[in-house]
């Protein structure tokens, strides 16, 4: 890999960076401190977990460096510290934090004038830049999960430090990403999709950055079936809310006869052409089978993606439980998928309003608990054909 791979790299850090700093740039040290929700962490805590990751990688274990703050690592390890704790945490705060971000940075950026990224590098972290492309992705998921938190607070509004970027660079992708509720027309009945029975690839192919979760690539013989080609917006499950009695979407809250969405403190007139967000596993799988259907299988959904619409709006649940492939081997941490496994969790296939397109990739697999619903989750139905 030539020295014109290593600025790209450089340049796309830089990028996610300025993301990540809009993004807080609204905010005081007081909001980014304080603890919105046990299963959220503060934001100063994902700011200090981001460069403590980004340390962790591309200084240590790739530059072969001491670490700039003795043990304070561990405080930052996603597995040790669950989120309910992370608000008590002896974490880096105000301009300590943004020093240390930086700092990381800089010896980030010296690091790699030194190492080899190119495709026959021995060493399977830094061939085709794959440690460097596993920080972009890193910090740019967790663009997300602060996208999650900063719904929870008043006022705020996304993209709204983004002006400093130059206009036609990051600042245009970052207004249009996190524009909410996306804007998007979708079909009173949706059309179906019939995707013939075969065998199928899923899964990310050898070459190219995914995550050890999406591989090996493998075939799976799928029966046929019919998949909805947008997904359930609010107008369908505000009727089906109305039939059943079920309990909203996280966010909603009833006014007069109709619904309002309360995130960032505001109340906005539901609107029902949109897609429905914030649903559970369990009411997603709830509406599908009220509907006569039933949710797609994450090898359906993946098979039948090049034909579906309205994909990243919302992380469509499936009915599928995270679990690795025929054959998986973790790389490069035991931590990022195997630990999961088995877990309970249900995977989400697509992309959402906040997730940034260098994530959202047909073979991606996100997760969580059934009873979850603080991230964006949407959904699709599906049935047998
Ligand atoms: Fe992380």
């Amino acid at each position: 890999m030539s020295s014109e791979s290593k600025a790209a790299i450089a340049e796309a850090l830089s990028e996610a960076r300025e993301r990540t700093l809009a993004l807080v740039e609204p905010l005081d040290d007081e909001q980014l401190n304080a603890v919105y929700s046990p299963i959220l962490s503060p934001l100063a805590w994902d700011l200090g977990h981001i460069a403590n990751f980004e340390e962790l990688w591309l200084v240590q274990t790739i530059g072969e460096r001491e670490p700039l703050h003795g043990e304070l690592g561990r405080f930052y390890d996603a597995i040790e510290n669950p989120r309910r704790i992370r608000g008590e945490l002896p974490i880096l705060r105000d301009d300590e934090l943004r020093a240390y971000m930086a700092d990381v940075r800089e010896r980030t950026l010296d690091v790699m004038e030194d190492v080899e990224i190119g495709p026959d590098v021995d060493d399977p972290l830094l061939r085709e830049g794959f440690v460097y492309e596993m920080l972009l992705a890193h910090e740019l998921q967790h663009n997300e999960t602060m996208l999650q938190l900063l719904q929870l607070v008043d006022g705020y509004e996304p993209g709204g430090g983004a002006g400093h970027l130059s206009p036609g660079q990051a600042s245009g992708q970052l207004a249009r990403r996190f524009e909410y509720p996306p804007v998007r027309e979708m079909p009173r009945t949706p059309d179906t999709v019939v995707v013939e029975g075969g065998s199928y690839e899923i899964g990310a192919p050898a070459n190219g950055f995914a995550y050890d979760n999406e591989r090996p690539r493998h075939t799976v013989d799928l029966a046929a079936f019919e998949i909805d080609r947008t997904p359930v917006t609010n107008g369908a499950y505000s009727s089906y809310m109305e039939a059943t009695g079920a309990e909203p979407p996280l966010y909603w809250e009833r006014d007069g006869d109709g619904w309002v969405d309360t995130v960032r403190g505001r109340r906005i007139p539901i609107d029902p052409a949109a897609p429905v967000i914030h649903v559970s596993w369990d009411q997603a799988e709830a509406f599908a089978r009220w509907a006569g259907k039933r949710l797609p299988t994450e090898f359906e959904w993946e098979a039948a993606q090049p034909q579906l619409d309205g994909v990243g709006h919302g992380w469509e649940w499936t009915s599928s439980d995270f679990l690795p492939y025929p054959d998986f081997e973790p790389f490069p941490y035991r931590e990022y998928s195997e630990v999961f496994f088995g877990g309970g969790y249900k995977v989400l296939r697509g992309s959402s309003w906040a997730t940034h397109p260098r994530v959202a990739r047909p073979s991606f697999r996100n997760w969580d608990l059934p009873q979850r619903n603080q991230i964006f989750s949407a959904l699709r139905c599906a049935r047998d054909a």
